[in-house]
């Protein structure tokens, strides 16, 4: 089961078929749901643009006698363990969808998103605990032309820029229409490579939005209408050199730069290393670079084809050099979005057909 892309193309909503009795729609017992990290505005998409990235955080959630929130990995240590998890925050949104009571749930998180650091672990957690609360309803929402799932999930996120790549994979550019969110996929070529510079300490979004003016000057609006355009038409027509002036940005990253002295010297950095442009990663404070080889996928080139290990390492100095602690990571960005891996009973059962005594379908 996986949503749609915001395209119009449908790859169906998990559910079953009118045509007769299947085990691809009702309650479930278990369900384990799978969402990619995601990083927001690629520079001049401020609360619009955002790419899913191959780093999955999964979200297993059964029904039980007592109430547990079971975390492993990434952000175990100050996740909350009660009902203000996020993933509990999906999980009651999806059955008041269903207009059906919480039952008790036992939450396993196996998180490997890094936490508060602007790669979206916030819009996992919304995400899974959705996409989770759904199947264990067997609720099914419209999806070809409604994106219901996206509707959900901006009403408890705020923004689409980290859920809706988290749903649907890929560069999605979210749209609010005043009374709906919509979202457009931009197509990614292959071989693109992410370079994350992970600093040690997190930061809250909302102390990364606290500094924001609610008012910018309108040469700085134009500024990042250009870039983002240019951002849109530097993929589609696979013209990476135009990525570093598209991914620019004069709404939010000069009222960041203080929250992350970091930012400039690495983006730079990057740039002069080869990586086709840099910038903050959602709210921050990690950076991404976006880098390729030679042509096709990454998989098939070789190691001096590449640009992230020496893009890595220079970013690695940059920081050293500005005092920043912090890892660096590298992946690639993802095409497919928020996925079940199981359920119990599972979808994957063969589906059971009833035949007239003619021997066609009913
Ligand atoms: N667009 C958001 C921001 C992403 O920059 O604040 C973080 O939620």
């Amino acid at each position: 089961m996986e949503p749609t892309n915001g395209t119009g193309t449908s790859t169906g909503s998990g559910g079953g078929s009118s045509s007769g009795p299947t085990r691809r729609t009702g309650e479930r017992q278990s369900v384990t749901v799978r969402v990619p990290a995601t990083s927001a505005n690629v520079g001049s998409g401020f609360d619009c643009i955002g790419l899913a990235l191959d780093i999955w955080n999964d979200l297993t959630v059964e029904r039980s006698d007592v109430f547990e929130i079971a975390i492993d990995g990434e952000g175990a240590e100050r996740l909350p363990r009660d009902e203000s998890n996020l993933v509990v925050t999906g999980m009651r949104a999806a059955f008041k969808t269903a207009g059906k009571p919480v039952p008790t749930l036992k939450y396993t998180c196996v998180n490997r998103i890094p936490f508060a650091r602007g790669l979206g672990s916030s819009s996992a957690a919304i995400v899974s605990g959705l996409v989770a609360g759904l199947v264990l309803t067997g609720h099914e929402l419209p999806v070809e032309g409604e994106e219901a799932l996206l509707q959900l999930a901006c009403g408890i996120e705020g923004h689409p820029d980290n859920v809706a790549p988290a749903i649907y994979g890929g560069l999605q550019i979210g749209v609010h229409t005043g009374d709906r969110w919509y979202t457009s996929r931009i197509q990614m070529g292959p071989g693109l490579q992410a370079v994350l510079f992970l600093p040690d300490h997190i930061l809250e979004t909302s102390a990364a939005r606290a500094v924001l003016p609610d008012k910018v000057p309108r040469k700085d609006a134009i500024f990042n209408v250009s870039r983002a355009a240019l951002l849109a038409n530097a993929f589609a027509t696979g013209n990476m050199k135009e990525l570093q002036m598209a991914m620019e940005d004069s709404l939010h990253q000069p009222y960041r730069a203080a929250q992350n002295p970091h930012l400039y010297p690495l983006v730079a950095a990057a740039i002069k290393a080869g990586s086709h442009g840099a910038c903050l990663s959602g709210a921050g404070p990690a950076i991404f670079a976006l880098t390729s080889g030679a042509k096709g996928d990454i998989y098939s080139q070789r190691k001096g084809e590449r640009a992230e290990q020496i893009v890595a390492d220079c970013m690695l100095k940059a920081a050293e050099e500005t005092n920043a602690k912090g890892r660096i990571f590298i992946t690639s960005p993802t095409e497919r979005g928020a996925h079940v891996v199981s359920a119990d009973p599972p979808f994957s059962d063969l589906r059971v057909l009833h035949f007239s005594t003619a021997g066609t379908p009913l």
